[in-house]
């Protein structure tokens, strides 16, 4: 397995030079710098099963799974000392029996602030390619450097998270084993918490059974995945109507997420004084109004709806999407039929959430692996 790995940074390392030296305007050679090779020889590679159909996962080169890394990890994850009055932990918004989500609709920080978005729901983030309703943050481990220093999140310091762990005779072994020393970063922090989120792998609902042949899905299961997969419209002014709720086009299923990892506006609102969302990273007016496709797995579980928990049922969810959506200057293409909505029968409506329940996955709730520790 090590001979593997370093393989593998020998090959990044070759891209490295290749990229510097096919740069059209090369550095002057003495500002030319290689990083040192990383060599890790520290932990035990931890087998990770990606499901059928699943793509491959991207984990980064210098942080590799190990059992100790990803066992460290779930210590942090649900360690209340990385608060600041120590009563909150990652847990504490992300509970299992909601799909790792949080039922209130703005998450109360540890001072008792209240956010201004709903926690999204932590599932399969391995494959997630940006994180946060805006997409501010481009990996896990920079993702997870936030929450502990936000004054309506955790509330705390670096400084002194790092300083409580370290002193916390639990810790120093911990560390040792996953990353060859005892001595506690908040890179390692983050490093180990987001191994652990990598780990955290729903394969097991209905839809995922249904696709290897370990479960049929009712008649209205069957109906309602149609109806999901297919286009939807008015009949009237939309010559490719079909009848559809049209939701693939966004919560794709290709890769087995129900989101296509890009940003759309789904037709919330008018205007985006109150949360331009994705315009918040770019900058670009385009963007106003955009937000994460979430997944959808759990989806029955993760009430309250939207970056702002504006919905409280799934019902309330399709009457939007129903609806067709308010128009604006940024409403995506795919919300094609703001003028007459999509047109679904109580039937279909009906078909359509017992569908979105099939995503529903208890064994990954309940496994113990990813309960709390301490
Ligand atoms: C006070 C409640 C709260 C706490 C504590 C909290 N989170 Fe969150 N989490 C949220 C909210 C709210 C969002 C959405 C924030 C946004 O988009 O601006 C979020 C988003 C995320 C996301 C992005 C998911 C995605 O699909 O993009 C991840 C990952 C995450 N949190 C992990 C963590 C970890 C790890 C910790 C502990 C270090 C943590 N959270 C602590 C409320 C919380
Ligand atoms: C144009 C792309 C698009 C289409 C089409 C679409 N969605 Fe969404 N969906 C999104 C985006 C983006 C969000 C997050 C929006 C926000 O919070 O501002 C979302 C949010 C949701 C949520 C809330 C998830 C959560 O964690 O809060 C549910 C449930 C949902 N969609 C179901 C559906 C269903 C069912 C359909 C088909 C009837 C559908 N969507 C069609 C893009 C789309």
């Amino acid at each position: 397995m090590s001979t593997g790995r370093n393989s593998t940074y020998a090959v990044l390392l070759t891209f490295l030079v290749v990229g510097i030296f096919a740069c059209r305007h090369p550095l002057p050679e003495e500002e030319v710098q290689l990083p040192d090779e990383v060599i890790i020889d520290y932990g035990t590679p931890y087998d990770l099963v990606i499901p059928p159909f699943f793509p491959p996962m991207d984990i980064p080169a210098d942080n590799p799974l190990t059992v100790e890394g990803v066992e460290l990890g779930r210590y942090l994850f649900w360690e209340k000392k990385l608060s600041g009055n120590n009563t909150m932990s990652c847990g504490s918004c992300h509970l299992p029996d909601k799909g790792f989500s949080d039922p209130n609709q703005f998450s109360i920080g540890e001072t008792g602030a209240i956010g201004t978005r709903q926690a999204m729901p932590l599932v399969n983030m391995g494959w997630s390619t940006t994180f946060f309703w805006d997409g501010r943050a481009p990996s896990l481990e920079i993702q997870i450097l936030e929450p502990i220093e936000n004054p309506i999140e955790m509330n705390d310091s670096w400084i002194n998270v790092v300083q409580e762990i370290a002193s916390d005779p639990l810790y120093p072994p911990k560390f040792a084993g996953a990353f060859g020393s005892t001595e506690v970063t908040k890179e390692k922090i983050a490093k180990a918490i987001a191994s652990f989120l990598r780990t955290m792998i729903s394969a097991d609902s209905k839809f995922d059974r249904q696709r290897i042949g370990q479960y049929f899905f009712t008649e209205e299961e069957q109906r309602g995945f149609n109806l999901f997969i297919t286009e939807g419209g008015d009949p009237q002014d939309n010559p490719t109507f079909q009848g559809g709720a049209d939701c693939f086009h966004c919560h794709g299923f290709g890769a087995m997420q129900m989101t296509d990892y890009l940003f759309h506006n789904n037709g919330l609102d008018a205007t985006f004084e109150n949360d331009p969302g994705r315009f918040l990273v770019t900058l670009n007016e385009l963007d106003s109004g955009k937000f994460k496709t979430p997944s959808l797995r759990n989806i029955e579980l993760t009430s309250p709806y939207m970056h702002d928990g504006r919905f409280t049922t799934l019902e309330q969810v399709i009457e939007h999407y129903n609806g067709g959506g308010t128009p604006s200057s940024t409403i995506d293409p795919f919300m094609k039929f703001t003028t007459g909505g999509l047109q679904l029968t109580d039937q279909k409506k009906a078909d359509l959430l017992a569908f979105l329940k099939c995503l529903t996955d208890t064994s990954f709730l309940t496994n113990p692996a990813f309960q709390d520790p301490h």
